[in-house]
């Protein structure tokens, strides 16, 4: 018998440079959607950019306020959220986004990931002499998490609205056609 899940949501999780913010503003658009990124809510709530909270008060607070932010994600309905890159590795984050999300995460080569941000400063986990070696070690740290989303979808070879096209095509299946305005 299948599991019986409330995807009221839809959370979009993987790596820095997947996509997730560009792609969930399409799907928000297509489904009719809100749209929200856990970065942005971070910044509203704390009145800082995620680079100074990274600075001055650690990974570890800002790892607090991602948890958080994830409780509060509880009370949504109809949003698309793009969740930062390292939010699914903890697992009761992941385990609270699955009580009321569609789960899909956004896959790239590290070698795509690095073309798509290596020329960005905001990301402070990347701000390394070898980012390349950086991305590739936490994308092997961190794949035991994405792995377990519902839907796995490569962004590499795709455009931004083909990827959303995918991402609602798999929603649409799961929760049945949306009815006629
Ligand atoms: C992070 C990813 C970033 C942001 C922070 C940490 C990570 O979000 O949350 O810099 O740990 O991978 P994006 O994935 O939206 O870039």
């Amino acid at each position: 018998m299948r599991e019986s899940r409330d995807y009221r949501n839809i959370a979009l999780v993987g790596f820095m440079g997947t996509g997730k913010s560009t792609v969930g503003q399409l799907v928000a658009g297509m489904l009719h959607f809100r749209f929200l990124d856990t970065d942005e809510m971070i910044e509203d709530l704390t009145q800082r950019r995620i680079s100074d909270i990274f600075a001055n008060e650690g990974e570890a607070q800002f790892r607090k306020y991602e948890t958080q932010i994830v409780q509060h994600l509880n009370t949504l309905e109809k949003t698309v959220v793009s969740t930062g890159g390292g939010l699914v590795t903890d697992p009761a984050n992941f385990a609270a986004l699955k009580e009321h999300s569609l789960l899909i995460c956004l896959w790239c080569s590290p070698e795509a990931i690095l073309k798509r941000v290596g020329h960005q400063t905001h990301r402070p986990l990347l701000q390394v002499e070898n980012p390349l070696e950086r991305i590739r070690e936490l994308l092997a740290q961190r794949e035991p998490f994405y792995k377990q989303a519902d839907v796995l979808l490569s962004s590499e070879f795709r455009t931004p609205r083909e990827v959303a096209s995918h991402v609602v095509q798999h929603y649409r299946f799961l929760t049945g056609p949306a009815p006629l305005e």
